[in-house]
């Protein structure tokens, strides 16, 4: 017989079937013994009845988390015995087979609870358990079904996923690069993209006017709840796209996903407000204000658009002008003439999409004139030497037909979060790492063996220097 799904046995009654799966609990009734199965679509009750010894005894060894595989009739549960709570309440197994596939330890903790009450950092080493929990299993789902519906939206609208490397050149996003060590060229070594930033740019110049990626963004900065050293972002760009296209877009992609997959939630505004930089400080003393009408509802959405930032910043910690999102974005066309005489003063071509008091995605028009690029190095202090090392390919590249062009990055982490309503991004990623950047059930960062620190030509300093 071949093996079903708990999900498909519900239109099954009277026949025989066989699964397989977890133990979830196991209750003696008697004679009777109880097994709650469970796979990763759902859970059913199975009977064992003391009439079939041999598979009455297995039954009997049964604990939770073994690994079982079961034949059996599917039958009505007895009208006193239907639990209206579970989906599958009504029916339930009558098994006359069981076979033992593996056996487990008993679990370090519980798997039948929501989780929260469990420390955390054991949850995170025991991590292939803690995604086992019923909360964790949907958190996984919902995910997948949200960036499925990024790519088929995108797809249908012309939109390419191309992959970019992740062995790479700094692009700088405000935070530290993480640096990998070329053993082929010792010395030398490769960055981790911040975001595909340049790559994405590179690609307009390359005549693919619509692209996307669902794509790691690795950044060596401090770890809050809501962020990680590796994120998830919906990255886009478009040619020949003003701000406007690119906030309409964005605007029906999460307006239409909310309404199939969350049709329960309910979005504050329509279309979503937009408010200036300036307001949204005025106002909210904030660039990502929570403009929900009742902030303790967790079904409430209060989307919104932040528009029109200044272009730079002052940096009082590092005494210098820094932009306010990256280096590539463009003033206002307006506000160009500021550029030699007062750079504060230059309005962006930048937007940043809010919710709930979250900033869950930022993007802007880009610059493609190699001039307008070189100045704006210039006024962030990169030397013209360290404006062709690092950026000489960009700024060579803008020379061949570079099209106006324009993008946006969403945090995905972020939005699976506040749409399941978890309290930080770590419950919506399937390994997650510790606020001081540790993956626990890997052990790492962890050390190396020196050979391999030979092979790449690398000698560690005693004494750890303080981060
Ligand atoms: P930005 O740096 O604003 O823009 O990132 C885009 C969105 O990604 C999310 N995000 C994070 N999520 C979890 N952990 C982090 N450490 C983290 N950092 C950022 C946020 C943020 O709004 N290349 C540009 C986009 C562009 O201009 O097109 C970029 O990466 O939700």
């Amino acid at each position: 017989m071949k093996r079903i799904l708990i999900k498909d046995i519900a239109n099954k009654i009277g026949e025989s079937v066989k699964l397989a799966g977890w133990v979830d609990v196991r209750r003696d009734h008697g004679k009777l013994i109880f097994i709650d199965l469970r796979d990763s679509t759902g859970k059913v009750q199975t009977v064992i009845t003391p009439g079939n010894k041999e598979t009455h005894e297995i039954a009997n060894g049964l604990r939770p988390e073994w690994v079982i595989e079961m034949e059996g009739e599917v039958k009505k549960r007895p009208e006193n015995m239907i639990n209206p709570e579970l989906p599958l309440g009504g029916i339930e197994i009558s098994a006359n087979k069981i076979s033992v596939l593996n056996k487990s330890k008993t679990p370090v903790f519980e798997i039948g609870t929501n989780g929260y009450e469990i420390n955390e950092e054991i949850r995170l080493k025991y991590r292939y358990l803690d995604l086992r929990r019923e909360r964790m299993q949907k958190n996984l789902m919902v995910r997948h079904n949200i960036v499925k519906y990024f790519r088929d939206y995108l797809s249908e609208r012309d939109f390419i996923e191309i992959e970019t490397p992740l062995l790479t050149k700094s692009t700088p996003e405000g935070a530290r690069d993480f640096v990998v060590p070329s053993r082929l060229h010792q010395g030398k070594f490769y960055a981790l993209p911040q975001s595909p930033q340049q790559y994405k740019q590179l690609l307009m110049i390359a005549g693919v006017e619509k692209y996307f990626q669902v794509a790691k963004a690795i950044r060596d900065e401090d770890t809050r709840g809501d962020r990680q050293p590796e994120h998830t972002q919906l990255d886009l760009e478009m040619s020949f796209a003003d701000q406007e296209t690119i906030i309409n877009l964005i605007e029906d992609l999460i307006t239409s996903l909310v309404k199939t997959l969350f049709p329960r939630k309910k979005i504050t505004r329509l279309p979503w407000p937009r408010l200036t930089y300036k307001e949204a400080m005025e106002k909210y003393k904030n660039d990502k204000p929570d403009l929900r009408n009742d902030k303790k509802n967790i079904d409430e959405l209060a989307f919104g658009w932040v528009i029109d930032f200044p272009l730079f910043e002052y940096d009082e910690k590092e005494k210098r002008i820094a932009p306010m999102h990256h280096m590539f974005t463009s003033p206002k066309d307006e506000d160009i003439g500021l550029l030699g005489k007062n750079p504060l003063k230059i309005t962006g071509k930048l937007y940043d999409m809010v919710c709930n008091g979250h900033e869950l995605g930022s993007g802007s028009i880009r610059i493609n004139d190699p001039e307008l690029q070189k100045k704006v190095f210039e006024i962030i202090g990169i030397s013209e030497q360290e404006t062709l090392d690092k950026f000489g390919h960009l700024l060579e590249a803008y020379e061949y037909g570079a099209p106006p062009h324009g993008g946006i990055a969403l945090g995905i982490d972020r939005l699976v979060a506040i749409l399941q309503g978890e309290p930080n991004i770590r419950e919506v990623i399937a390994f997650p790492k510790t606020g001081d950047g540790r993956d626990l059930m890997m052990n790492a960062p962890s050390e190396i063996a020196k050979e391999q620190l030979d092979e790449l030509g690398i000698e560690i300093k005693k004494g750890k220097k303080k981060p």
